[in-house]
């Protein structure tokens, strides 16, 4: 008997949906838009600066497999996946450079961080651990949806901005299982994947905090107490952002993971998307 299995184990049913949705941000980009608190704001802009230049390195990280890949729900499945973070990326610069002009920080010395790192590791490391570490950042990005869909940290944001998060979040869930899955397709091992992860995670971490105090430092907001009261709950107490992660986080390092272990289709359910543009 043959048995017949997909390389795909995206739930049946989800179907990815690539949505071209423009957002209008400027006016509480002007501002601390999280809470009227500087380093909160400026860690999430900081995230926003990561995007362009990551799903970049997610999408080509992904489609230099895509003739190795023969399932053909998978194969969708990266298309979808392209045009998501595609999407993802285009709004994110959009934000970016709307951040960078009212408030006078350089996008170019933000964006150009992370396209530097990124470009390091494009040419030290072989593909297929470009693509364990592509595997990794989609499930650290995937921990942070569940959080922001549950409603931590940005459900009193101004509507506009939550939107924009709460689709990139959303879709962030949706695809979570992609990268990955094309990983195990391709014959990626458990050691690289657990290697990659490590060392993305810390470079990843550096690359957030150096953008975040760059934009405190041009705010002079950086050598307040007040910010680095906030910054220090918001990075390590409870219900900040390492100690909400950790769980979640840890997850990953099981020799058996798979991102859908964690089935958080209820968040999908109860999200509503925004117009299409
Ligand atoms: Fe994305
Ligand atoms: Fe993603």
């Amino acid at each position: 008997m043959t048995v017949i299995t997909s390389a795909s184990r995206m739930p049946a049913g989800l179907n990815l949906e690539v949505r071209n949705i423009k957002f209008e941000l400027s006016e509480q980009l002007s501002k601390d838009w999280l809470d009227n608190d500087p380093f909160k704001t400026a860690f999430f802009n900081a995230l926003s600066m990561s995007f362009p230049a990551g799903e970049r390195f997610f999408i080509d990280s992904v489609r230099h497999y895509q003739d190795e890949v023969k399932d053909p729900k998978l194969k969708k499945e990266m298309s979808r996946f392209f045009g998501q973070e595609g999407m993802h990326s285009r709004e994110h610069r959009k934000y970016n450079q709307e951040l960078c002009d009212l408030r006078g920080y350089s996008r170019e010395k933000m964006e150009g961080r992370t396209e530097k790192l990124i470009r390091r590791g494009e040419k030290k490391m072989p593909r297929k651990a470009q693509l364990a570490a592509t595997c990794g950042v989609e499930h650290l990005t995937a921990v942070l949806a569940d959080k922001i869909l549950n409603g931590w940290m940005l459900s009193d944001v101004a509507p506009q901005i939550r939107s924009l998060w709460q689709w990139h979040s959303a879709e962030e869930l949706e695809h979570k299982s992609v990268a990955f899955d094309v990983y195990i397709d391709v014959g990626g091992n458990y050691k690289a994947r657990k290697l990659t992860m490590r060392l993305f995670t810390i470079n990843f971490l550096f690359d957030l905090l150096a953008n975040t105090t760059y934009m405190l430092r041009q705010d002079e907001k950086l050598w307040k107490w007040s910010t680095l009261k906030s910054g220090f709950e918001f990075l390590f107490a409870k219900g900040g952002v390492l100690r909400e992660m950790r769980a979640d986080y840890l997850k990953y390092f099981t020799p058996d993971f798979h991102p859908w272990d964690d089935d958080n289709r209820h968040l999908l359910e109860s999200w509503h998307a925004p117009k299409t543009a």
